[in-house]
């Protein structure tokens, strides 16, 4: 006893069984691979194991899919190692061969199902603490479950003591009506499990090594057992189909989002609203319905997101506001502007109240403070200055086919409506463009860049090539009713025509009303 409370003492081990096909998912992927809300289900496993246990050593049993689970777990817990079961023979047979890798391995070893993610960090510390305690030589976690389909059931005596774990297809239709579940989470003496494991057989529906008979054995031994009862019965839950696991994502999101709540983030509907367990959020957010914030994604203060948005690894700065947006690692500054209808693709740093307005695709934009560009544009590989405005319907032109190239704009400048800018190209600090031009030639600071054809007006033209229309009879009435006024005038002005004059001077205030466009 006293040996064993200063072995206890050390960091335990802890073995992670993974190896398993989950052949129920019908799925290419190991079944602990797939995910839910950011992490996969071994990840999730992993990193309850990393809060609740810090410095254990951790083994992942892999089998199926080994490279995969493997190059995963190198990913996510780059200090945990692998061992590999060739053959799947039973979760008893893979905690053996894990042993047989671990000679050394004294005091608690800890055993986990990769497939329990919901499973908490306080009810693997109380389960290892009660083991502790009450000096144990196994202790099983459990739950109380509505609905123990395919689970092994506990078997207790009259007297309440745990006297065994039977598998569904092992048990007696008695034995069914239990529905005390074995959950799948474990705490082992080192040295008991070794010996019993060495000796559990394979007399069962599935010819398997179970690692649930070492209950039997160890109780047959005379050694002490007991179960630990999880409080809230959903950390139990396991999936091996695709049905379990889209239940067991649910139970996450409300776990997630009542925790977000209670740290002071407003979530309109959270059922609609899912949020991934890496994601970080300041008080005072607020998430509107529908609305996916994943990956490393973080959101500041008072910023509001949704509806309709999702957030892949992008970064929302205080007092934002993203609606009806796709966001793809990328920086929504300070009280900028987002959508409706925007996507923002890698790279793209909006600075603080900038704006990126409706069906406004961007990717690998800076766009500079306060500048805006409010419609129907893509902002391909640019740098945008401060305080500048785009003008509506604008394409940064970045692609030649072969290479990207980046185009820069600078400060306060106002590019008109319907603009291309041909990159590599730069637009000055204050400089203007006129609306339609396809700019392929840089534009000094302060000059207007005019680059389109001219208006041509074929005078009468309808009625002569298109007579008997209806087309032709408005315009006839047009100029004979009013002495060929209003229309005629308007075609003769300034306008937009006098805005391609050559260049150098000819543009008198007209002109500016032509780079606007919608603002
Ligand atoms: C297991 C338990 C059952 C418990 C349930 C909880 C046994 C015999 N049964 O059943 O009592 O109620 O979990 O969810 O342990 N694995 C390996 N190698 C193998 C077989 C399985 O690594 O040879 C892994 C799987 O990848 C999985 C875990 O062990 O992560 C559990 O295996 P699974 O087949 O899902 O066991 P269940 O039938 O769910
Ligand atoms: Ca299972």
């Amino acid at each position: 006893m006293t040996a064993g409370l200063v072995l206890d003492a050390r960091p335990p081990t802890v073995i992670v069984l993974a190896a398993g096909e989950g052949k129920r998912m019908r799925s290419s992927l190991p079944k602990v691979l797939h995910s839910l809300l950011g992490r996969t289900m071994l990840g999730h496993v992993l990193a309850v194991v990393d809060q609740a246990l810090p410095g254990a050593r951790t083994v992942v049993v892999v089998g199926k899919g080994a490279d995969q689970v493997s190059d995963h777990v190198a990913a996510v817990a780059p200090a945990a190692s692998t061992v590999l079961q060739a053959e799947q023979l039973g979760t008893g047979h893979a905690v053996r061969i894990a042993l047989a890798e671990l000679p050394e391995v004294a005091g608690n070893v800890i055993v986990l199902n990769g497939d329990i993610p919901l499973l908490r960090e306080a009810t693997l510390r109380s389960l290892v603490a009660e083991h502790d305690r009450a000096g144990r030589a196994g202790t099983l976690l459990t739950a109380e479950v509505p609905d123990p389909r395919g689970l092994g059931r506990v078997l207790r005596a009259e007297d309440g003591r745990v006297t065994g774990i039977v598998e569904e297809r092992d048990a007696t239709p008695e034995q069914r009506d239990i529905r005390e579940i074995n959950a799948g989470a474990y705490v082992f003496d080192a040295q008991a499990l070794r010996g019993t494991l060495s000796r559990i057989s394979t007399d069962n529906d599935q010819g398997e090594e179970y690692l649930t008979d070492v209950f039997s054995q160890l109780i047959a031994e005379g050694r002490p057992v007991a179960a630990h009862q999880a409080g809230d019965l959903t950390e139990t839950l396991g999936a091996n189909d695709r049905a379990e696991l889209a239940g067991l994502r649910a139970l996450l999101r409300d776990r997630v989002n009542q925790a977000w709540m209670c740290s002071g983030v407003s979530i309109i509907d959270p059922a609609t609203t899912w949020i991934d367990v890496t994601v970080g959020l300041e008080p005072d957010v607020l998430v509107e319905p529908n609305t996916h914030l994943r990956g490393t994604t973080t959101v500041a203060e008072g910023a509001v997101v949704g509806p309709d948005t999702t957030v892949l690894d992008g970064r929302i700065g205080a007092g934002a506001v993203v609606v009806r947006a796709h966001i793809v690692n990328a920086v929504v500054g300070q009280r900028a502007q987002v959508g409706p209808f925007a996507y923002l693709r890698p790279g793209t740093r909006l600075a603080a109240r900038a704006k990126i307005g409706t069906f406004v695709e961007a990717k690998g934009a800076e766009v500079g403070e306060g500048a805006k560009v409010p419609h129907l544009t893509y902002v391909g590989d640019a740098t945008i200055g401060e305080g500048t405005n785009i003008g509506a319907a604008t394409v940064f032109v970045n692609y030649d086919g072969v290479h990207k190239h980046r185009t820069t704009v600078g400060a306060h400048a106002r590019t008109g409506a319907d603009n291309m800018f041909v990159a590599p190209v730069s637009i000055g600090d204050g400089a203007y463009t006129a609306a339609g031009s396809v700019i392929t030639d840089d534009v000094p600071p302060g000059a207007m860049a005019v680059a389109r054809g001219r208006q041509r007006n074929v005078e009468g033209w309808v009625e002569r090539r298109r007579a008997g229309t209806a087309s032709a009879e408005a315009a006839k009435r047009a100029l004979t009713a009013g002495d060929g006024g209003g229309s005629e005038a308007r075609g003769a002005g300034p306008g937009v025509e006098g805005a391609s004059g050559s260049g150098d001077d000819g543009c008198g205030p007209a002109e500016v009303r032509t780079e606007g466009g919608p603002q």
